[in-house]
């Protein structure tokens, strides 16, 4: 009998040099075998493969095709022939093939993975949840999985209970790189009021019989893994957990003070002084509270040297100033239960005041609005992030960039061995250090006005162990003193708080290679319409800026009601102090409308390149589908008129040197 499948060591020689990626040697291989055994399953599917990986679709489909055929039971072939009709664009035929693996395998969790994104695509994200909820609960491991449910829950609105989904939201803010959990909050919100009894817990303030339930409550609150960890790494962006927050943080306060040191406050408020920290103490502290806070602080200071300090009381001062303001705190040897905000509130502060010591300065400010802008900077660095969303792998420049769909011939795109890219008004890392997660090789320079700002990405840097990136303090007004010219520029949220933002804009410019790209965000006019008469009122009752002000103003926002300023209660940035400083009471802030854009890229010899941010660009291309619409400014224009808040999150677009 002719032997249908060749010998198990030849197919192993042509694995070895594919996955040794000498695909033309396999693909020769391939070639000889198949000659003298047409109708081998392996090799029929591992030559589709190696098509696959040459960029042959066609090719890749017919044998695919032929594989299927030849044995209708086989899911890999099923899913590599989904896989080549997704590249081909031909997704109603991906779709089919990939609920036939499901068929035959039922866990074959990448095809329901890769199901979730052919419908997130389609913006039925729904559906692409439902699919990667089912790919997580089979493969929990998964990490593409999560990255892909972080992206969905973007753009998606939780609205009905499930029993995964608390599970997954929970492992997506422990983990550093996957997701800003500011990204995602109204869903994490959304799954503790759908999933969780938290509403009921919180109720229990209200009860007729508080405080005399208030361990009981705080007992159930522990055993909310989701809430206590969320309190962890973002300021909650709701006020609805401000206040109940604020009226338990209250009441531990009680308990302490009367020296009720009951174990299960321990967990809570580990997390509530996380909380506390990263919000930057922005919760309203009463007279009775201060008076407290003083009281434990002296109790601690007059104890220190003699007695065991409960860790209680630290915990519960750090819930109302970081630890690192308190004079006892270098005296203390944190307990391991303590370990968690020490770090937090104590070496982080000193780690970064160290660094703030050793980064490298370009000139001495002179600008009269650029003072203005580090001071603010050096008081409030902004913004204070745990976690973020990094590639999941770095790729060579173009394959980054051809994702973008910019107007550019990519052929004629060429970049030196040693691609340098600059990220000006770099803050506290996040633009940086995403930046360099996505690209390859590269030598990153990240440049701000303030230290402590750039302090803080330092260290973040150093804690995600991301290595190119030189962290630079100046002026963009003096960047030719760095005597270098970049490859790319990426300048987000910096332009629009200079004097003037169109001499920042020729500096970056100078400093750009011909033919080079660059990313600029800018605030849009339209989009801060409501922010922008916040700020009105702001300068008109003549509110200095300081914490105290700060801290009454959003008192008197959700106190009074005051309705016409409602939205602004959507803020994330409303629920920190550097947030509120950074949205409504900046030194200097700038609006742009596309027109203002379009005359400063004609006035710096620049070409515009498409904008960035994809939720935008798929609102416009319902209604604008050619593809040269997504470079035309006077469509964007009439686009943003009819959806005056799209750019809420700035106008962020890219250019070209010419
Ligand atoms: C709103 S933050 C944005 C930070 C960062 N781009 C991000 O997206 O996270 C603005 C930053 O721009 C910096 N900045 C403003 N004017 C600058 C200037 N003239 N030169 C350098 N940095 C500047 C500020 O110090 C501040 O850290």
């Amino acid at each position: 009998m002719i032997k249908q499948e060749p010998d198990k060591k030849l197919i192993e020689k042509v694995i070895l040099l594919f996955n040794e990626k000498k695909y033309l040697e396999a693909l020769d291989l391939s070639n000889k075998i198949i000659n003298e055994y047409p109708n081998s399953i392996l090799i029929n599917n591992i030559l589709g493969v190696i098509h696959t990986e040459l960029k042959n679709y066609t090719l890749a489909r017919d044998l695919f095709i032929k594989v299927v055929n030849l044995n209708p039971k086989y899911n890999d072939g099923f899913y590599n022939l989904a896989n080549i009709y997704n590249k081909l664009g031909e997704e109603d035929n991906a779709i089919k093939n990939y609920e036939k693996v499901v068929e035959l395998d039922k866990s074959y969790y990448k095809a329901y993975n890769n199901l979730g994104n052919i419908f997130r695509k389609r913006n039925l994200n729904k559906k692409a949840l439902e699919y990667y909820i089912l790919t997580l609960s089979i493969n929990p491991n998964y990490i593409r999985g999560f990255y892909n449910l972080a992206g969905v829950l973007q753009h998606y609105i939780l609205d009905e209970k499930n029993k995964y989904i608390n599970k997954f939201l929970l492992y997506l803010l422990e983990k550093k790189i996957i997701v800003r959990p500011n990204a995602i909050a109204t869903n994490v919100i959304n799954g503790l009021f759908l999933n969780t009894n938290v509403k009921d817990n919180f109720s229990l303030l209200e009860n007729n019989i508080y405080p005399k339930n208030f361990n009981k409550i705080i007992e159930l609150l522990n055993e909310n893994k989701l809430l206590l960890q969320f309190m962890k790494v973002c300021p909650i962006p709701n006020y609805y957990f401000e206040k109940n927050l604020k009226k338990i943080r209250n009441e531990i306060l009680n308990q302490i003070y009367n020296l009720n040191f009951k174990k299960i406050y321990l967990k809570f408020l580990i997390s509530l002084s996380a909380q506390c920290f990263l919000n930057e103490y922005v919760y309203y502290e009463t007279d009775e509270e201060k008076f407290k806070i003083n009281r434990i602080n002296e109790r601690i200071t007059n104890n220190i040297n003699t007695k065991e300090i409960n860790d209680l009381e630290i915990l519960i001062l750090s819930c109302y100033s970081p630890l690192y303001s308190f004079d006892w705190c270098k005296k203390i040897n944190p307990s391991s239960q303590l370990e968690e905000t020490f770090i937090l509130q104590y070496r982080n502060y000193n780690e970064e005041k160290k660094y703030t010591q050793k980064i490298k300065s370009i000139s001495e400010i002179n600008d009269k609005i650029s003072i203005k802008v580090k001071n603010q900077y050096e008081e409030n660095p902004y913004p204070r992030w745990t976690n973020l969303g990094l590639s999941i792998e770095p790729r060579v420049i173009k394959e980054v960039i051809e994702d973008i769909n910019l107007d550019i011939d990519l052929k004629k795109l060429h970049f030196s061995k040693n691609v340098e890219i600059l990220i000006a008004g770099c803050g506290t890392g996040q633009h940086a250090i995403t930046t360099a997660s996505k690209y390859k090789n590269v030598k990153i320079f990240a440049l701000d006005l303030s230290f402590n700002s750039l302090a803080y990405a330092k260290r973040k840097a150093e804690e995600l162990n991301c290595k190119n990136i030189n962290f630079i303090q100046g002026d963009l007004l003096d960047l030719k003193k760095l005597d270098k010219k970049f490859d790319i520029i990426e300048s987000v949220g910096v332009l629009h708080h200079m004097a003037d933002p169109l001499a920042g804009w020729e500096c970056l410019t100078d400093c750009l290679k011909k033919d080079a790209l660059m990313l600029i965000g800018l605030y849009s006019e339209k989009a801060r319409d409501n922010i922008a008469s916040i700020r009105k009122k702001i300068n008109s009752l003549r509110i200095k800026t300081t914490k105290k002000n700060i801290i009454n103003f959003r008192k008197d926002i959700f106190e009074n009601n005051i309705t016409t300023w409602d939205s602004i209660k959507y803020s994330p940035d409303f629920y920190s102090i550097s947030g509120v400083r950074d949205l409504l009471f900046h030194v200097q802030e700038h609006r742009f409308t596309i027109k203002k854009i379009k005359s400063h890229i004609n006035k710096l010899g620049l070409v515009f390149l498409g904008f960035e941010e994809t939720y935008v660009l798929d609102q416009y291309k319902k209604i604008y589908n050619q593809k040269k619409d997504l470079y035309d400014l006077d469509k964007w224009e009439d686009f943003e008129s009819n959806n005056p808040r799209i750019f809420s999150g700035m106008y962020q677009f890219w250019c070209k040197k010419i």
